[in-house]
């Protein structure tokens, strides 16, 4: 079997995991959400505490057990997560951010449902905050992983996001890629740090890819 991590070699540190997608409701009935399906955070979440962290879940709406020894935290929409990580992030040495936190929410959610009329229906939205362009600006000693999922362009648009959320790493997902990205199994990615310098993985099960992600930050402290 292949050599994966070394025992233990998360002991001491405090991981903070965000998994999942958000949901923002539209009325009682409705909600705008996205394809994440948490299984690339819960492998994260997982990995750690495989390897001795201590590690802290803030998890969307999904359908997967947590890990044991982990510590679960349910949130629903964009904003109770950007609550959730600002509460934790102080007290934490590396954050990890596999969320696909939605963009923006119904700028009006009706304490009624919404009926049909003859007419088309206009939902205005309007923008979620982005969680780690704030946690970017009042980071200290914490090490900060994006995720980044594109269609195109991904590279670029991967670097880009580090530069501009203060990243340490991003881990950028083509989410075009067959047996890759949204509810697979596996994934393949590239894990970018902020010097630019690219580590391409290549197709792997979502929890190998969690363990190059820690050898990386792990690599680069000593
Ligand atoms: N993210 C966040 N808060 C948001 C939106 C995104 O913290 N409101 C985080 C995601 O968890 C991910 C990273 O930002 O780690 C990149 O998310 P992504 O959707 O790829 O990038 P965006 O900056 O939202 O840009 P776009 O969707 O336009 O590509
Ligand atoms: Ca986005």
């Amino acid at each position: 079997e292949m050599l994966l991590y070394k025992n233990k070699d998360l002991k001491g540190k405090k991981v903070l995991v965000t998994a999942g997608p958000t949901r923002e409701d539209i009325d009682p009935v409705r909600f705008i959400t996205n394809r994440s399906t948490g299984k690339m955070g819960y492998a994260i979440a997982r990995a750690a505490r495989n390897r001795g962290a201590d590690v802290t879940l803030i998890s969307g709406p999904v359908n997967i057990k947590p890990p044991e020894g982990v510590r679960i935290i349910n949130v629903y929409s964009a904003e109770e997560m950007y609550d959730a990580v600002i509460r934790h992030f102080n007290d934490i040495d590396i954050l990890i951010k596999s969320a696909a936190v939605a963009d923006y929410r119904p700028a009006n959610r009706s304490e009624l449902k919404i009926k049909k009329t003859d007419d088309d229906l206009y939902i205005e939205l309007t923008r979620n905050k982005d969680i780690l362009l704030e946690i970017g600006k009042i980071k200290k000693h914490q090490i900060i992983v994006g995720f980044a999922a594109e269609t195109n362009d991904l590279v670029a648009n991967a670097m880009a996001k580090i530069k501009k959320k203060n990243l340490d790493y991003i881990v950028a997902n083509d989410v075009t890629m067959e047996k890759s990205g949204f509810g697979t199994e596996n994934n393949t990615v590239k894990i970018i740090n902020k010097f630019g310098e690219i580590i391409e993985l290549p197709n792997m099960p979502k929890e190998e890819v969690a363990h190059e992600i820690f050898n990386q930050i792990l690599k680069n402290e000593r």
